[in-house]
């Protein structure tokens, strides 16, 4: 049985160039680059230049990127960085209902010390309207945070007019580029953020590693306090290791012409689908504002994890998740008010750089064949409200 990975959202393998690259820093290369001699220099320099090509992805100075453990630590000290610091000036935050939980479990968070935070709708494809921020913004606003792109069904959000209320409005605008680095133009003066986050193993870095840019001036208290690493703004001894990964994964996210052939793939994938399932599979996600890897689609009256079950070696994900024994529509698609009936039956297919139109195939074939082999359960023969564990 080929084993066929579209699981790319969650995360991707680590690109050749990027474990060549962070080899020496594996064998040889050890010194602390804080140290100003023989073994610290050399750690110094790769750390520099590392971050010069993080910097060079997001057309940003170098200066203005902090090294990370991921996305969710560069998220985290977004939000609790401004808020900790402008608590004075404000209280309040404004962001979106299909945030990844990063953001919306740190809002929660903040609300427990005081925060006022706004979950703003999307629409049934999964956008947020821009001119709903003009509405929110009052004189006790402090920043805006609405992802670049979202990882479930790949809508892209409208941040550049979200920039530009925000600055006329003089608020900060916080963007999580999770899964928009690698995939489409991320430059932080074209999007015009104040601050973004990025997660370097959703593009061809390890785990463990990430950055949050920060503008010059932003003002950003330190999660973690200690030595003046990163400027003050995170302490901790660098790993070289990874930041050197994370500036080869961002070289490499640079270069966005392999997604034209990834999107082909997809738009292949899409037509290939409707044309074996008719009207009897749906897409999610906005047409036309969407990461060119992505495809959710649903196969309503039935459940992704069961039809996921059957897909025997193909690695993907569900539109649905488990909570306390029950399967339930993910936030995401609930806040895009889809149909529990045709939400419940989504699955999330997120095409890589390594995907082929061989294994694109092979997918649509075994889909055929779960469907025709008649083993999916329908919802409706299933007792609708008893518990069911996800497998
Ligand atoms: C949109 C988005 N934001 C944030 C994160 C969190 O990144 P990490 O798991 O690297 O902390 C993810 C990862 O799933 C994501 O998809």
């Amino acid at each position: 049985m080929r084993e066929i990975y579209l699981d790319y959202n969650a995360s991707t393998p680590i690109d050749p160039s990027v474990a060549n690259a962070m080899r020496p820093f594996l064998e040889s290369t050890f010194g602390n680059p804080s140290s100003s001699h023989w073994a610290g220099n050399p750690a110094k320099a790769a750390l520099e230049r590392a971050r010069a090509e993080v910097a060079a992805a997001l057309g940003c100075a170098a200066d203005e990127v902090i090294f990370t453990s991921g996305g969710s630590e560069a998220i985290n000290l977004a939000l609790k960085g401004v808020f900790f610091s402008l608590k004075g000036k404000g209280n309040h935050i404004i962001t979106t209902a299909i945030e990844h939980p990063a953001t919306i479990t740190t809002c929660k968070f903040l609300e427990g010390l005081g925060a006022e935070v706004t979950y703003l709708p999307v629409d049934q494809h999964g956008r947020v309207d821009p001119d709903s921020f003009s509405r929110a913004i009052t004189s006790k606003t402090i920043l805006i945070s609405v992802m670049h792109a979202n990882n479930e069904v790949g809508t892209i959000e409208p941040i550049e007019e979200i920039g530009r209320i925000a600055r006329h409005h003089g608020v900060l605008l916080h963007t999580d580029a999770a899964q928009s680095v690698g995939k489409i133009a991320t430059a932080v003066n074209v999007l015009g953020v104040d601050l973004l986050s990025m997660a370097g193993h959703k593009f061809y870095a390890p785990k463990g590693v990430g950055a949050l840019y920060a503008r010059r001036g932003t003002p950003l208290e330190p999660l973690i306090h200690g030595a003046d690493h990163e400027h003050g703004r995170r302490a901790g001894t660098e790993s070289v290791l990874l930041a050197v990964a994370l500036g080869a994964a961002c070289t490499l996210a640079r270069d966005l012409a392999p997604m034209d052939r990834v999107r082909r793939l997809r738009d292949d994938f899409w037509r290939a689908l409707q044309h074996q399932f008719g009207n009897h599979v749906v897409l999610n996600g906005d047409p036309e504002h969407r990461l060119p890897n992505t495809l959710n689609v649903a196969f309503p009256g039935y459940v992704g994890a069961d039809i996921l079950a059957r897909l025997d070696g193909v690695a993907a994900s569900t539109g649905s998740a488990c909570h306390s024994g029950r399967v339930e529509l993910s936030p995401v698609l609930k806040a895009m008010d889809v149909d529990p009936d045709v939400g419940m039956g989504a699955l999330r297919f997120s095409l890589g750089r390594a995907t082929t139109i061989e294994e694109i195939g092979i997918v649509v074939d075994r889909l055929k064949n779960v469907f025709t082999a008649g083993s999916v359960p329908r919802r409706d023969d299933l007792a609708r409200d008893s518990p069911r564990r996800m497998n």
